[in-house]
Order: C-alpha cells, then sequence, then structure tokens
C-alpha cells in the first residue's frame, strides 16, 4: 500500500561550528523531498534542529567564554538564518536545550529503565570527543585514534548506564530484511559485517564526568548520553509521551505515515542500530527508512576548517540566488553517491542546465507566442506535426517516472529525467523549425501545434522542478499566464490547462554565467584554495 502522509528528518546538527555547504546539501535535500510531497498533495511533515549538548559544545562554550547555553542559542540563529536563505521549509525546529525535548529525553530514560533494558556499570574505554563516541581498546588501535574521524581519543572510566543492545539485535535484523529499511545496502552490510557480527557491547548511555546534558532521574550527576539524548529529537519535537501527542500519533504511531530519516553515513550506526532498539523497547514502531545520503567532497577530500576548504553557502546564494544553488546541490552529487564541489561544475551546471536548457526554452517559446499569436497560447491538439506524438508521449512518461522516482528516493535521477525532457523540447524546435513554418499560411496549424506542445512541456518541466526552483518556477508559471489554483500537481496530465492563456514576457529567468569569471569568483570565496 502505497503512503499518502510522510514524516522526514534531517539529523539534528551540532552547532559547535558555522554550517557549511554540507550540511546545505542534506536539508536542501529533505527540503526538496518534502516539497515534493506537499506538491503531490501529501500530509507532510518536515523536522530538522540541533544537537545542542554533549562534552565538545561545554568545551567549545569555555573556549568563547560563554555558558553553553549562551553558546548554542548564538550559534542556532546562524543555522536558522541558513535555512531562511535556502529557503527550507520546515514545518518545527527542534532543539534538545528546549524543555519539550528534554522532558522527553527523562521520559524515554526512564521507560528504557522500567523495561529492565538499561543497568548501572562501570565504563572504561575511549572517547572521541569531536565524534561524541565511545570505542573499546580493539578499535581505537595501538595509536588509540578514532575510527571514524581518525583523531585521538581519550581515556575515560566512569561509572554510567548501559544499554542492553543486544535484547533486540533480533527485532533489528528482521528490520533489515526490508530492503528499504536501510538504504544503500552496502551501509546496511556494513553495520552487519563491522558491529553486529563482531558482538555489539552494551551501549554506555549516561555520562557522569561532565555536566552539559539531560539529568537523568534514574542517578544522580548522571547525565544523558549526548546520541540518546539526540535520537529522542524525532519524536520528542512530536509530543511523545505527552498529553498532547497528536502529532506523535499521527506521523509517527500510525501505520499510514511513512517515516524517513535522511542522514549521512558518518551517523549510520546510531541511526540503523541503537535508535531502532531504543524504539522497539519503548514499545514505538521503527521508521520505514533510513537513507544514508553521500558526502559533498573538495577536491583534496573532506571538507574540514584546518583544511581551509571549506565552501559557505551564503556568498553562492547572495551571487546565484538561491535557486540555483538548490538545483547545484540536487543534481550534481547523485543521491546515495558522495560528490565533489569544484567552481567549474558548479558554474557549468548552472549555465548547461538553468540557463541553456530551461532558461532558452522559455524565453524563446514565450518569444515567439508573443510574435506568432499576440501572445495566446494556440489551443493542444495531438499528431498535427511529425515530432508532436514523441514529444507527447516523453512529456507523459517524464511525469509517471517522476513520480515512481521520487517516491523510491532517486531524486536525482527524477530530475535527470526532467531535464532530458527539457533538452527534447530544445531539440523539438530545431526540428520543427516554426521561423519557417510562420512563413507559410497554409502552415498555421502545424505552427499552433507547436506552440501548444512547447507551452505544456514547459509548464510540466516547470511544476516537476518546483520543489527545486522556488522561486523561479513560480516566474514561469506567471509567463505561461497561469495562477496558482492552476498550477495544481494535479492539472499536469489537463493538456488542454494552457488553451488560450496570455504568455507574460519578464526578465531573463537565468543570467548566463561567464564561467572563466565566476570560477575565479568562487575560488577566492574558498580562500585561494583550488
Ligand atoms: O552528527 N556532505 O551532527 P553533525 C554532506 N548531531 N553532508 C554532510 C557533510 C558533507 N560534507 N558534512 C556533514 C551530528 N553533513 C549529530 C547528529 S542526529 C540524531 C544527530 C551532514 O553536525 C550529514 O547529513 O556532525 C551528516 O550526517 C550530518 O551533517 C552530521 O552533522
Ligand atoms: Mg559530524
Amino acid at each position: 500500500m502505497e503512503k499518502k502522509r510522510l514524516y522526514i528528518t534531517t539529523p539534528i546538527y551540532y552547532p559547535s561550528g558555522n554550517p557549511h555547504i554540507g550540511h546545505a546539501y542534506c536539508t536542501t535535500l529533505a527540503d526538496v523531498i518534502a516539497r515534493d510531497r506537499r506538491m503531490r498533495h501529501y500530509e507532510t511533515y518536515f523536522l530538522t534542529g540541533t544537537d545542542e549538548h554533549g562534552q565538545k559544545i561545554e568545551k567549545n562554550a569555555r573556549l568563547a567564554g560563554l555558558s553553553p547555553l549562551e553558546y548554542v542559542d548564538n550559534m542556532v540563529a546562524v543555522f536558522k538564518k541558513l535555512w531562511e536563505a535556502l529557503k527550507i521549509s520546515n514545518d518545527d525546529f527542534i532543539r534538545t536545550t528546549q524543555e519539550r525535548h528534554v522532558e522527553c529525553v527523562q521520559k524515554v530514560f526512564s521507560n528504557l529503565y522500567k523495561n529492565d533494558d538499561i543497568y548501572l556499570g562501570k565504563y572504561e574505554g575511549w572517547y572521541c570527543t569531536p565524534c561524541e563516541s565511545f570505542w573499546t581498546e580493539t578499535q581505537v588501535g595501538p595509536e588509540h585514534i578514532c575510527p571514524d574521524c581518525g583523531r585521538p581519543v581519550e581515556k575515560s572510566t566512569e561509572e554510567c548506564f548501559f544499554f542492553k543492545t543486544k535484547k533486540y539485535l533480533n527485532k533489528v535484523l528482521s528490520w533489515y530484511e526490508d530492503p528499504k529499511s536501510v538504504y544503500p545496502e552496502s551501509r546496511k552490510n556494513e553495520m552487519v559485517n563491522t558491529f553486529i557480527k563482531p558482538g555489539l557491547e552494551d551501549l554506555c548511555v549516561s555520562r557522569t564526568s561532565f555536566k552539559w546534558g539531560v539529568p537523568l532521574k534514574e542517578g544522580e550527576n548522571h547525565i544523558s548520553y549526548v546520541w540518546l539524548d539526540a535520537l529522542v529529537n524525532y519524536i520528542s519535537a512530536l509530543g511523545y509521551g505527552t498529553d498532547h501527542d497528536e502529532l506523535y500519533q499521527k506521523f509517527w504511531a500510525s501505520e499510514e505515515t511513512e517515516i524517513i530519516h535522511l542522514i549521512g553515513a558518518d551517523i549510520t550506526r546510531f541511526h540503523t542500530i541503537y535508535w531502532p532498539e531504543f524504539l522497539t523497547s519503548i514499545g514505538a514502531r521503527l521508521p520505514d527508512r533510513v537513507f544514508v545520503h553521500g558526502l559533498l567532497m573538495m577536491k583534496d577530500g573532506k571538507m574540514s576548517k584546518s583544511k581551509g576548504n571549506v565552501v559557505s553557502p551564503y556568498p553562492l546564494i547572495e551571487r546565484y540566488g538561491v535557486d540555483a544553488v538548490r538545483y547545484y546541490l540536487v543534481r550534481e552529487v547523485v543521491f546515495g553517491q558522495d560528490g565533489q564541489f569544484t567552481p567549474e561544475q558548479f558554474v557549468e551546471r548552472i549555465n548547461a542546465d538553468l540557463v541553456n536548457n530551461l532558461g532558452n526554452l522559455v524565453s524563446r517559446t514565450v518569444s515567439m507566442v508573443d510574435k506568432y499569436f499576440g501572445g495566446k497560447i494556440p489551443e493542444f491538439k495531438s499528431d498535427i506535426n511529425e515530432f508532436d506524438h514523441e514529444l507527447e508521449i516523453m512529456t507523459n512518461n517524464t511525469i509517471n517516472s517522476y513520480v515512481e522516482k521520487m517516491n523510491n528516493l532517486e531524486v536525482t535521477e527524477a530530475y535527470i529525467d526532467v531535464m532530458n525532457l527539457l533538452g527534447r523540447a530544445n531539440k523539438y524546435i530545431e526540428e520543427s523549425t516554426p521561423w519557417v513554418l510562420a512563413k507559410d499560411e497554409n502552415k498555421k496549424e502545424n505552427l499552433e501545434s507547436v506552440m501548444s506542445h512547447l507551452a505544456r512541456v514547459i509548464f510540466v518541466g516547470s511544476k516537476l522542478l518546483e520543489p527545486i526552483l522556488v522561486d523561479k518556477s513560480k516566474e514561469i508559471f506567471i509567463q505561461l499566464g497561469l495562477n496558482e489554483l492552476e498550477t495544481d500537481f494535479d492539472n499536469l496530465s489537463n493538456v488542454n490547462l494552457l488553451n488560450n492563456h496570455q504568455v507574460n514576457k519578464t526578465g531573463v529567468l537565468f543570467p548566463r554565467l561567464d564561467v572563466a569569471k565566476e570560477v575565479e569568483y568562487i575560488k577566492n570565496l574558498m580562500g585561494g584554495n583550488k
């Protein structure tokens, strides 16, 4: 059964440094998925937020001479400002320092405890503060290096509560049998081979050696391990465990809702082993999909402040517009694979797809409708010209493939199909030579058909692109003389929608970028780092 309701989440980011284009990548993809589903009339709830507790934040605040809360308040404002600039349409923003969240973590912890899934013990091992992760002697190796990030770990010994990770492992493994539960499959295999098969150790879920966290009722001086705290965000934001849990009932508890967590590979273990176990312990259902997206890297590897290769999204948005940046992020990095940011590819992608393919098609078509028909889009008729049929079939196929691919989260592939349709329409102009048809009175019907076919492709293409091109699609609808009601997704199959609409010629949608000049500009933004 296809589910007509969606709950989609991003990781809640650590506000311990400025957001970079990698964070923008994940949040933009989630936003495109959320906007796509809303456009297709799904009831949709989209959550993002910030993960504000833990040793790293406590340390950073101290270094900045601020209290932890002052520190995170400042940083969270920076994240929120970026999401506004990127036009992220989240329904809520959860902060782990909010009371609603703190109370929920305490509740979840108490439930795990009551279920006898937690016991008091002693932790001896290694801790990576940047990753907020515990490791065993064998995992850190003789050099005592974090297996995730490669940085040195610190020896840690303290009393803490442990979660019994083996108790619900069977449930996790049977969840893995659904091919959609963890994607890509390689990530699931990695979990089985690296963590589950060698024997999963119980997870330390409380700390006593520092203070910045959610205090636990079950033990004096114990605060929640930041990862338990963080994962709970996905249900605390919905009001789990409160007497006003309507959102939880609707968007989590209900099997009618598709639950998708979008994450990067660095945090797969927490989302695909411990999170399903915690949920099982408290009697909650498991998410439908944990989708592990790839990383956006720089030429010289992962973005990092120490390498000085971090790209800030702001100046890009300012100079090229929010739609161009959003489009680049969706199109350039195949969803589920790693991708690389280079200034050259950024500029060329915008020129090729948005300036040439989309922009040209719209401006040529609107100009011709103006010139040949006084701005009035002719009535749609099928199969007048040799290439009409093929274009019409391709248009309908693109709508169907878009829906199917977006449902499967093949986001990049869905948009490659849309761009191919626009490319086909540009070729159709060359094949049907409207400027020749216009010279012959007997060819009026042929010319009308070319214009109406082009107008239809433009509507279909710009509608399907609307989840990405949040501003420019609307400009295109206006150019086609469509009002907001008419642009409803369900009208995509109506070939007569545009009949007799008056086009409105407006300015250039996407100005052509001078490659050399813009590449230079972006390289300078990156601190001269090539
Ligand atoms: O791990 N390319 O937060 P975090 C693409 N607070 N995505 C990237 C990226 C890149 N170069 N760099 C980061 C945490 N990301 C925890 C999460 S969730 C309950 C708690 C994205 O600030 C990617 O999605 O380190 C990655 O998983 C996430 O940011 C990590 O963000
Ligand atoms: Mg991280």
